[in-house]
């Protein structure tokens, strides 16, 4: 599993530098800062696109426990998309025990956020230091995930998506 995971992570990064030709060759941009409402529409939407590909990815591609999570390959996304400069998305773990330990919660507001998804919030947010933070559940979906999340059960949160919007004062 770990050799197809870097296999695929290296043809990402071949892919990603081939097409950020502009921007991203000269590092990161600076984040985009837009209006509080504005920034809760782009999270929903980014939500809407990144849960569709992640559950189409899943389904289309992920066969047993060798293929490549679709979690692993939404982390790259993640990375591209923060790198141009839109807001930052990073997975949660809701349950102690992460498959990645970089998704452990990092912060108060995170720890928070793990907590509200716990007691069946779908949905948590806060406006500190200038940013939008909001994270969304990820359920467990159905038994597929658990060849993998072998101690969650179906329905239950197993994650999330983290999101960080900077503010236009
Ligand atoms: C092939 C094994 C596999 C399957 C199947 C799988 N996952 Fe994962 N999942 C992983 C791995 C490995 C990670 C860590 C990925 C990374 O960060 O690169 C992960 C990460 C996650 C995370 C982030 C939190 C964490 O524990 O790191 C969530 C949320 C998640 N998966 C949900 C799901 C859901 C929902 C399904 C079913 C639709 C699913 N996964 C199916 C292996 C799998």
């Amino acid at each position: 599993m770990w050799e197809r995971w870097t296999l695929t992570a290296a043809v990402i990064g071949v892919v990603g530098s081939l097409a950020g030709s502009g921007r991203a060759q000269e590092g990161a941009a600076k984040p985009v800062r837009m209006p509080l409402d504005e920034a809760r529409r782009t999270v929903a939407m980014l939500n809407d696109a990144y849960v569709n590909a992640v559950v189409g990815m899943h389904t289309t591609y992920v066969k047993d426990a060798g293929s490549t999570p679709a979690a692993s390959v939404a982390r790259q996304l993640f990375v591209a998309m923060k790198k141009q400069g839109w807001p930052e998305t990073r997975w949660l773990s809701t349950t102690g025990r992460p498959l990645n330990p970089d998704a452990a919660p990092k912060d108060a507001f995170e720890r928070d956020a793990v907590a509200a998804l716990n007691k069946k919030q779908a949905r948590f947010e806060r406006v500190e230091k200038g940013r939008l933070r909001v994270v969304t559940v990820i359920p467990l979906v159905d038994k597929s995930c658990q060849t993998c999340h072998a101690r969650d059960k179906v329905g239950d949160p197993v994650g999330g998506l983290s999101y960080t919007v900077y503010l236009k004062q």
